[in-house]
């Protein structure tokens, strides 16, 4: 604290010291009461810059509380990245290989957030992710598991087994997939495994079906009146005009979905009722080394064709020659379509990225969970500091900033989004049911695969150009970024987001703040000591059970 603060909070307390009770009560709202708060609790504007030597990341600092009237419940969470990209949850799927693929953009955006689908593969197949998630009916599996009719009941429990699945009940197709009945779970028992799927199934003409024509503009509207005029049938199966399987509603979901409907945060969709979707690209090179610029038209063009809400032009370096010529480029050739471009922790690269036609910035260089930037190169800056100054640029340009990587619990989130509109998540949801990879055993426990793009591994799988190398340099020694890594299998997506946002949502009520835009104006932050942080946690006692 300065000499000058110092002598203020020293005044005050003489002040009060020789106040008579009645004035010290009627002082909790006073003028030096708030002075003294503000001395040592300062809003960004004097806090950073008073730091201005030393980077600060998220357990450097807490935010101070303030009067409140707003219950968490009350609070609104829904962030305007660009002028045709609304979220109803500030929260982003990273753009990762172990994260976000179609189903987890699906599970992102029913939840109301984002996935940004990852480039790590051919660009046919991510046209087709885009597709599932932009075509995605909610509560229809569109891709169900199905058996053959010359499979054995024991094929069928040993796949169940090995794929851990939680239920039992196939449908029945041929190989050009058209619809032959359901193999139900009353007979896929190790009582019938001898026999066939053909001798055990339920006869087409028995099972109920719906045609996709009849499902009409309210697919769950049309399910839960078929569940409601047929007790005791638990799935409707949906086929097309020639009869080949498109889909499966079971009753369950419905009820759940119906439920949800109630829910405060609604799926995140576009004008056309559709999920919104996001996607990566990176500054794809030619064989001379420049740019390659119909490669990457083409692709982001079928990208857009497709309905794609938003593209990131995702790099390690965002303040670069080769980022900015391709944003430009995009821009240019799409100007309707919103561009999250990085990454950068600098005033000059959010200026640069905005000037070139980028409306939404990711700010993280070296901190996310997996990234060893920071020790293989020496650069990066730790998150607090950088979204302050990225931020304040941003709002110079009217752009939008997310807060990328760093993130390990809701109260970081809550930091961060002090600063930013939104935060991007990889290894907090790479655990997630709905992140790409199978589940590992360890010593009896489950496990996901997580890997940093900058890990050999995930460069050698296509991710070189986000580190400025290309994919088959093989010639001369690539430095990684990033490890391979494993987090601890970690439920349904929805589990996991619930307990974030309901973290979000105590640390707005505690600033009391309505919604994020009163969350950015009020928050007042404090240095943490370590002894501090210590605190914070749970500590001197044995702990049996988490908070979740
Ligand atoms: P979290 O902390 O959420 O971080 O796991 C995810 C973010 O980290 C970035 N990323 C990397 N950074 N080397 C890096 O320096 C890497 O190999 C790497 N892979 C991902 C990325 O911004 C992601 O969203």
């Amino acid at each position: 604290m300065s000499r000058k603060s110092l002598n203020r909070s020293r005044r005050y307390l003489l002040l009060a010291s020789h106040m008579p009770r009645r004035a010290l009560n009627g002082m909790a709202n006073s003028n030096a009461a708030n002075a003294l708060d503000s001395e040592f609790y300062q809003q960004a504007e004097r806090f950073f810059p008073n730091q201005s030597g030393t980077a600060l990341t998220y357990d450097d600092v807490t935010l101070a509380t303030l009067y409140s009237e707003i219950l968490p419940r009350d609070t609104q969470l829904d962030t305007k990245l660009a002028e045709s990209l609304q979220l109803n949850i500030p929260v982003i799927s990273s753009d990762m290989d172990t994260v976000t693929e179609g189903r987890m953009a699906i599970a992102m955006a029913l939840n109301g957030g984002l996935g940004l689908i990852h480039y790590n593969m051919p660009e046919r197949q991510q046209l087709q992710e885009v597709d599932r998630v932009k075509n995605h009916v909610h509560g229809l599996i569109q891709e169900p598991i199905k058996v053959s009719p010359d499979q054995f009941i024991s094929d069928v429990l040993a796949r169940i087994e090995e794929k851990r699945f939680a239920f039992s009940t196939f449908p029945v197709v041929d190989e050009q997939g058209r619809l032959l009945g359901l193999l139900s779970s009353s007979v896929v028992k190790p009582r019938y495994a001898k026999r066939k799927v053909s001798e055990a199934l339920t006869p087409r003409d028995q099972v109920f079906t719906l045609t996709e024509r009849k499902l009409g503009k309210n697919p769950i509207a049309a399910a839960d009146k078929f569940f409601n005029d047929h007790p005791g049938i638990h799935k409707l199966l949906v086929v097309d005009d020639e009869d080949r399987l498109r889909g499966l509603f079971t009753m369950s979901d419905i009820e759940r979905i119906t439920q949800e409907r109630a829910a405060q945060f609604k799926p995140a969709r576009d004008a056309q009722f559709r999920l919104v979707c996001g996607a990566a690209v990176s500054a794809t090179r030619n064989a001379f080394g420049e740019l390659d610029r119909d490669r990457i038209l083409t692709h982001v063009g079928g990208l857009v064709e497709r309905g794609l809400d938003t593209v990131a032009v995702s790099t390690a370096h965002g303040h670069t020659k080769g980022v900015g010529e391709t944003v430009r480029m995009l821009h240019d050739a799409f100007p309707k379509l919103p561009i999250i471009a990085g990454n950068v922790t600098s005033a000059a690269g959010v200026t640069f990225l905005a000037d070139c036609g980028a409306s939404i910035i990711k700010v993280g260089q070296g901190p996310g969970s997996i990234c060893t930037t920071r020790v293989v190169a020496g650069v990066g800056i730790p998150q607090l500091t950088a979204l302050y100054v990225c931020s304040r640029a941003a709002a110079e340009k009217k752009v939008t900033v997310l807060a990328d990587g760093g993130i390990t619990k809701s109260g970081d989130i809550v930091k961060a989004l002090t600063l930013a509109h939104g935060v991007i998540c990889g290894g907090m949801l790479a655990g997630c049911a709905e992140a790409p990879g199978e589940i590992l055993e360890i010593g009896g426990k489950p496990y996901k695969q997580y890997r940093g793009m900058g890990s050999l591994a995930a460069m050698k799988a296509g991710s070189a150009a986000r580190y400025g190398h290309a994919t088959g340099d093989t010639a001369r020694k690539v430095a990684a970024e990033g490890v391979e890594a494993l987090k601890e299998v970690a439920g349904p997506l929805e589990r996991t987001l619930a307990t974030l946002i309901g973290g979000i949502q105590s640390g707005m009520g505690y600033l009391g703040a309505a919604n994020l835009p009163e969350l950015r104006k009020r928050a007042r932050y404090i240095r943490v000591s370590p002894a501090g942080m210590k605190e914070a946690g749970a500590h001197d006692v044995v702990e049996v059970k988490t908070g979740n």
